[in-house]
């Protein structure tokens, strides 16, 4: 692949472990980069002083180069309460009715705000900032230039490749249907942005003519997705699924006993959990999901079923459980991150040789 946006990064492999807010600890962070990829502290979720604790850590576990995640979103938001209230009442008849003892909470403040975010974000200096949801702003990233961070924006399209090209960026990250978690859409509508990685890479690559590094996500699980997405024009590969079973991941040991096994017609695109298009397993939850919370958007419904997550989490519930994932997830491989990397990129240079020979031979 692409050497210089490695060595640009100063990371040995074009491997980006992706961002996964809630599931990418400092352990995993830390072990993805020491084995030469980029490690990805998804950080949407985290309050400012959560983010430079987390970051700490990582620094703590090795000093190579990992990247720090956001959203770009608000600071503050306005929610129907009318709407809420009624969100709430059949959420928690729901819990009942499924035997989890939990009920939601109106929490002190819907998100975390994103200047306060993207401040601590600068303050822990990673080497790379990649954002989700929209574009940062020009005073922005030329605060991420004085700190020499490098600047990775998502993209579901053409159009928003484009967006992120002109702010600015370093390299877009695009993001094909197939990607688990939330959609980073932010120019169009979600149903209108499920391009697929085959189309869209290629498409990108085009349409930005070599002006910056496209990366590739979305249902890349080993050294041959890799491989093909850089003949069609990647930079680097960016795994979310294949890395949530690692050990050092904290997803709920109920996810990811569940990630092996599922097919991929069960896996859809689901706004009942936080008011925003992610890709998941369509489980219990997603089956049950109450009329009321389809109309509330996000952060308001992901803030609302936060504290329902996190104890159907806890009680073992992968059927309540936000069970977010990739068209692919089935080839899923369990094991520590730095075997997987190791195993990735072995994978990805036998590939590489097997296409050389075919060519050849
Ligand atoms: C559990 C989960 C959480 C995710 N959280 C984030 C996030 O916080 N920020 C982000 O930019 N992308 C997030 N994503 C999307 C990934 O960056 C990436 O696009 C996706 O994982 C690639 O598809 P794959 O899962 O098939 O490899 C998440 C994906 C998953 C599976």
């Amino acid at each position: 692949m692409n050497s210089s946006f490695a060595s640009r990064l100063g990371i040995e492999h074009p491997l980006i472990q992706a961002p996964m807010s809630g599931s990418t600890p400092p352990a995993l962070v830390a072990a993805v980069s020491d084995a030469g990829g980029l490690g990805s502290l998804g950080a949407g979720y985290l309050e400012p002083q959560g983010i430079l604790e987390q970051a700490a850590q990582v620094c703590a576990l090795g000093d190579r180069p990992y990247a720090i995640n956001l959203f770009v979103l608000p600071d503050e938001f306005e929610a129907d309460m009318a709407a809420v209230a009624e969100a709430r009442a059949q959420l928690d008849a729901l819990m009942v009715r499924e035997g989890l003892d939990v009920r939601t909470h109106l929490p002190a403040r819907w998100a975390p705000r994103f200047s306060e975010q993207f401040a601590a974000l600068c303050e822990a200096r990673p080497a790379a900032a990649s954002f989700a949801f929209g574009v940062i702003s020009p005073a922005q990233l030329r605060e991420l230039r004085q700190r020499d961070i490098y600047v990775i924006g998502t993209a579901t399209t053409v159009a928003e490749a484009r967006a992120w090209a002109e702010a600015g960026a370093d390299a877009v990250c695009v993001q094909g249907a197939e990607a688990g978690g939330h959609r980073g859409t932010f120019l169009h509508a979600a149903e209108d942005a499920m391009i697929g990685l085959f189309a869209l890479l290629p498409l990108t690559v085009r349409a930005l003519a070599g002006s910056i590094p496209v990366i590739a996500a979305g249902g890349i699980m080993d050294g041959r997705g890799m491989l093909a997405a850089e003949i069609l024009g990647a930079a680097a590969s960016q795994l979310g699924t294949a890395f949530l079973t690692c050990p050092e991941s904290s997803a709920a040991e109920a996810w990811k006993q569940d990630l092996p096994r599922v097919e991929e017609h069960q896996v859809t695109t689901i706004r009942g959990f936080s008011g925003r298009a992610a890709r998941g397993l369509r489980n219990r939850f997603v089956e049950a999901m109450p009329d009321a919370v389809q109309g509330l958007p996000y952060p308001v419904l992901n803030a609302l079923t936060a504290p329902l997550r996190r104890a159907a989490a806890a009680a073992g519930r992968g059927d309540l459980l936000s069970e977010w994932c990739g068209q692919a997830a089935g080839l899923v491989r369990p094991q520590p991150a730095a075997e997987l990397v190791a195993r990735l990129m072995h994978e990805y240079r036998l590939a590489r040789r097997a296409l050389a020979h075919s060519q050849t031979g």
